[in-house]
């Protein structure tokens, strides 16, 4: 077989076989087939798809690529949860702790940043000392012992999706269905939770534009889930504009923290409490989402969730103390105002465009191997419905540099659309596949 004739068959639209996928997903992982060929694949697929037969064979020769997880000796129905990538989608920091302070034992693996989206783990390391390098036994331990680990796709866990990732990342090649539940869901089944939430973001800021794209992704990474034995739910909901007011690493945990302090943004309670109630569905904890809903606020309101959060800290290496005094946390040279220049409402928040924003500002990554600046940032100072008078507040932009931090506020006067009349509200959650 030949990598070559393997691109030339994708280019020309044909369907490959299982075979042909393998050779691909191990030759790649082996370091025989080189970065070029494979970013041709991966352009091949991106224009040309893959059927879901082809996906599932995908999946699983990534999932065999390398370890498989083995979680039988933690006690409880393990849950994970996955979001698809979003703007300022820091949920899995308030969300993991929140449904670990229920006494459901929540085993998570995450991500870098992904394009314009960030990513869990980047913002994690914004806690001085945090690791998520745990081997198996540590990850194992730490769940058993506060229920709660999150860990960095180790080199042994689906090594292909981690080397597609990356290359994905810097070829342009994130946005495809099959590319994006393929990544996912071999991630998933390889650290072996039982149940699994998917957090499936459509619009703007999303590599899934349309409610029936998200719909399809999400029905087709339910189907491989439920396949293989794996409880798999997906909640559709919306990345029109970012979620919460922050985006950067610092800036988001900060939010998540407020959240669990009891003062979040009320879009990103709801969805921490659309899918926290979910989770503990599928882990036999509750029956019903109003049971749920009700068990998570109150262990917000008793400080559970805050107090669990330090622990997960504190377990991982981390600085627990940034958690009551978030001043240590990286802090941006410079913070600009960026007012409105006229009377209306806020009309459209570019979701992907601030996502960028921040990137060019530090916080995410421009190439495999560029470093980030956990600090940097944008904080929205209005959303979308908002009523701003001229001269109003509507973002701060946080900058190590005063030049990239102009560049910043004026790209953000363009991408805060405000107009006269006030536009209709989008849902925040727009379906549940099961
Ligand atoms: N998250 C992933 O893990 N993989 C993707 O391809 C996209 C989002």
């Amino acid at each position: 077989m030949r990598m070559y004739d393997i691109i030339l068959k994708k280019r020309k639209g044909l369907e490959l076989t299982k075979d042909e996928i393998e050779f691909f997903v191990q030759g790649y992982t082996n370091k025989e087939i080189p970065d070029y060929q494979a970013s041709a694949l991966l352009m091949a697929i991106f224009f040309n798809k893959m059927n879901k037969r082809e996906t599932a064979d995908l999946t699983m020769a990534m999932v065999n690529s390398g370890d498989k997880l083995d979680l039988s000796n933690i006690k409880g129905i393990k849950v994970d949860k996955h979001s698809t990538g979003g703007v300022g989608d820091k949920t899995s920091i308030c969300l993991a702790p929140l449904v670990a302070s229920c006494d459901v034992p929540v085993a998570k693996m995450s991500g870098r940043g992904l394009g314009h989206t960030g990513g869990t783990i980047d913002k994690l390391e914004a806690f001085k000392g945090f690791s998520v390098e745990l081997d198996q036994q540590q990850f194992i331990d730490n769940v058993n012992n506060f229920n709660i680990a999150l860990a960095a796709q180790t080199g042994h866990l689906a090594p292909a999706d981690k080397k597609i990732y990356a290359l994905r990342d810097v070829t342009a090649t994130v946005d495809n269905m099959s590319l994006i539940a393929s990544s996912i869901m071999s991630k998933k089944i390889a650290s072996g939770s039982d149940a699994i939430v998917l957090d499936v973001k459509v619009g703007d800021g999303a590599f899934m534009k349309t409610p029936d794209d998200a719909k399809e992704l999400a029905r087709e990474m339910v189907d491989i889930g439920n396949n293989v034995g794996r409880k798999t739910i997906a909640i559709i909901s919306d990345m029109d504009q970012p979620l919460g007011f922050a985006i950067g690493n610092a800036l988001e945990v900060i939010e998540a923290i407020d959240l669990l302090k009891g003062n979040g943004p009320s879009d990103l309670l709801d969805l921490t409490l659309t899918l926290g109630s979910n989770m503990l569905i599928l882990s036999g904890k509750v029956n019903t989402i109003e049971e749920g809903r009700a068990l998570l606020m109150e262990n917000i309101e008793n400080g559970r969730a805050l107090k669990k959060l330090k622990e997960f800290v504190k377990a991982q290496g981390g600085d627990e103390s940034y958690v009551d005094d978030i001043s240590k946390f990286p802090k941006a040279k410079y913070v600009i105002e960026v007012k409105s220049e006229k009377d209306g409402y806020v009309n459209k928040i570019h979701a992907e465009k601030l996502g960028i924003i921040a990137m060019n500002l530090g916080a995410g990554r421009a190439t495999k191997e560029s470093k980030i600046d956990l600090a940097v940032g944008i904080k929205l100072n209005k959303k979308r419905g908002d009523e701003v008078t001229k001269g109003d507040i509507i973002a701060y932009v946080y900058s190590n540099d005063l030049d990239k931090g102009e560049t910043a506020r004026k790209d953000l006067i363009e991408n805060i659309v405000i107009e006269e009349s006030k536009c209709e509200d989008l849902p925040l959650i727009y379906d549940i596949v099961k």
